[in-house]
């Protein structure tokens, strides 16, 4: 069963799990976007919208994720189009986007490497990605989330993802702050920038 058919099943209940637990440090991730920029900025990943409400005014968002019912429950605004697609395979032009925010997405994907490539593909040099998600730290056993990932890297997320390890194949990406967010540090609030030097293209 992929993931899309899990996240089918869980978008009804989605909010009443998250919502509360994770609206300040979203707010505070998203905080850093500029209002009134008319800034492109993708939201990959981006669920049932609970990023929505903490979107600055004045920018164009694009909103993209591969399970429709997430889609179908995304809060309708004039400034976000919603895109159904593989946040590992972005349709999207290189350099395309000035912020791409990903929350609870890297470590959800199988191949959270290609979901940092591709962001790092989209983004014009200078822009950022914002990532909120649980990491583990190189060299961190943490026996029972690996134990516990054989079964849910297959129905909601990988629990066994080294950040560090995943951002080494999106080398134009440097972290700009990295900061615990939630649960003792397992989750953490990362700002990525990409470098202005950088070639556009990561693609495979
Ligand atoms: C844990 S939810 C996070 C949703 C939202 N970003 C948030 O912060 O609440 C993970 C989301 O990723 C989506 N997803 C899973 N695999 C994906 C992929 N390969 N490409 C795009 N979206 C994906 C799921 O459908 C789900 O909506």
């Amino acid at each position: 069963m992929g993931l899309h058919h899990t996240y089918r099943l869980i978008a009804p209940v989605y909010d009443a799990f998250i919502r509360r637990a994770s609206a300040g440090v979203r707010a505070a991730s998203l905080a850093r976007l500029p209002a009134n920029a008319a800034a492109r900025v993708l939201i990959a990943g981006i669920g049932t919208g609970l990023d929505a409400p903490h979107l600055p005014p004045g920018n164009r968002y694009v909103g993209l994720d591969l399970t429709a019912a997430m889609l179908a429950r995304v809060p309708r605004r004039d400034d976000l189009a919603l895109v159904r697609g593989d946040a590992m395979r972005l349709p999207f032009a290189d350099r395309s986007f000035d912020f791409v925010v990903l929350h609870l997405i890297v470590a959800v994907v199988p191949q959270p490497a290609r979901c940092l490539a591709e962001a790092a593909r989209v983004l014009k040099p200078g822009g950022r990605a914002f990532v909120l998600d649980k990491f583990l730290r190189q060299g961190e056993r943490a026996p029972l989330r690996r134990t516990l990932n054989a079964l849910s890297r297959h129905v909601a997320t990988r629990l066994d993802v080294v950040f560090e390890d995943a951002l080494a194949a999106a080398p134009a990406l440097a972290v700009e702050s990295d900061e615990p967010a939630l649960a003792g540090g397992w989750f953490r609030s990362i700002a990525l920038v990409k470098r202005a030097t950088s070639s556009s293209s990561t693609r495979r």
